[in-house]
């Protein structure tokens, strides 16, 4: 099935790029622009909250809840993962000495966050050093627990990490952290749309993840699950006012994120269109779309990494829809180079980084490059993007 014309993108485009800011198709596109009509043709009643625009939202957290397997009680929306990141971190009252726990697979804004509050506050980031290639997942809990002490108070850890793709096993870090006594925060920016969700059975304390990459929804939107030990503590990164107004139909945790000053609700209210269209592209619906998903990637992976002579670079278990490749033919400094030509001269996005970084924020070497398969995407994409690197002659043989 070729999904291409479902989307909107450039048919000149090589795009392995999904993961950076999603791509939206036509439909959900259409579904939002009639609601932005909608908006301004009656901005007042558009967005007037109890009479209009909370009740959406809840019809949209119904969804949500039910695709990610908790109650809606405990979902609020924010416009990305780096401001449910935000919310947690800066809603925290923290200590000098106090411990906070990431990853060098971590995303920067958010690792940022953790440093920033840590700033303030005399606190200490601790950063786990997780290997990569990895030939197990074993090895993230190793890290992490290497790293964990007696001060610290919050883990905050990728989902699917962002540099390498990698789905980290995060039941087990969970159970460590809650183990070890302290809070713990997923960010699930990819997972959302890329893996199967059960936030309760996993049983974070806090969990945070996008709309518009994955799931196809329009930019910007977002969700945050929050535990209820923690309904009172956690403010948005905007308060605004349900601060000081109690409602006795809607808990102040709901209300104070449903407003934060004037926004556009339109990509969060499009993104039922966008999971029916999920929906839609298979007969098993999108349950067979994620499975299908991470089928074709193992495909990718086996093609790719035989045709560039490269070791399959983490085991099928910590792969879904996105796989980063080791390229160790082009020295980190000339990873920006290799990415424009790609796009330049072959008309392939894809990203190219220098490679991860150790706690002291030196680079660990290798460069790396990351292949986003969605289901617009064929294996034909795959073959132009070889094809450019032998042109390139980067690869390894
Ligand atoms: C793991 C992870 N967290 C957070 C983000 C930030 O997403 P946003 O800019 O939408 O907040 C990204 C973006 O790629 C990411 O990969």
């Amino acid at each position: 099935m070729n999904f291409k014309q479902s989307w909107q993108l450039d048919p000149n485009l090589v795009f392995l790029n999904h993961g950076c800011f999603g791509a939206v198709p036509r439909v959900v596109s259409e579904t939002r622009r009639q609601l932005e009509m909608a908006l301004e043709s009656d901005p007042i009643e558009f967005l007037a909250p109890e009479r209009n625009l909370e009740p959406k939202l809840d019809k949209v957290r119904g969804q949500i809840a039910e695709l990610a397997s908790t109650s809606q009680e405990n979902l609020v929306f924010v416009r990305n993962a780096t401001e449910g990141v935000n919310a947690v971190l800066r809603s925290m009252r923290w200590r000098p000495g106090d411990e906070i726990v990431i990853t060098n697979h971590g995303y920067n804004a958010c690792n940022n966050v953790a440093r920033y509050v840590a700033d303030r506050s005399d606190a200490v980031v601790r950063v786990a050093e997780v290997p990569f290639p990895i030939g197990s997942p074993q090895q993230v809990i190793d890290a992490i627990e290497s790293v964990i002490g007696d001060r610290t108070r919050l883990i905050l850890v990728d989902h699917v990490t962002s540099p390498t793709g990698l789905v980290f096993p995060v039941k087990e870090i969970i159970e460590l952290s809650h183990d070890r006594g302290a809070r713990i925060m997923i960010d699930g920016a990819h997972a959302a749309g890329m893996l199967p969700l059960e936030i309760e059975k996993l049983g974070p304390d806090y969990y945070t993840a996008n709309h518009h990459k994955w799931l196809c929804a329009p930019k910007v939107s977002g969700f945050l699950y929050v535990d209820p030990k923690y309904h009172t503590e956690v403010q948005p990164s905007a308060i605004s006012h349900p601060y000081n107004t109690q409602r006795p139909s809607r808990s102040t945790f709901t209300a104070s994120f449903d407003w934060v000053g004037t926004y556009d609700p339109t990509p969060l209210l499009a993104l039922p269109s966008a999971l029916e269209f999920l929906d839609s592209l298979y007969p098993g619906g999108f349950d067979e779309h994620l499975k299908r998903n991470a089928e074709r990637l193992l495909g990718v992976r086996d093609m790719v990494c035989d045709a560039m002579g490269i070791d399959v670079p983490a085991p099928e278990c910590m792969l879904g829809s996105m796989l980063t490749l080791p390229i160790s033919g082009v020295e980190p400094s000339r990873a920006e180079w290799l990415g424009q030509r790609l796009r330049e001269d072959f008309g392939i996005e894809i990203p190219v980084y220098a490679g991860l970084r150790d706690s002291r924020g030196e680079l660990l070497g290798t460069t790396l490059m990351r292949i986003s398969f969605q289901a617009y995407n064929e294996i034909s994409d795959i073959h132009k993007l070889v094809a450019a690197m032998e042109r390139l002659d980067v690869m390894e043989h």
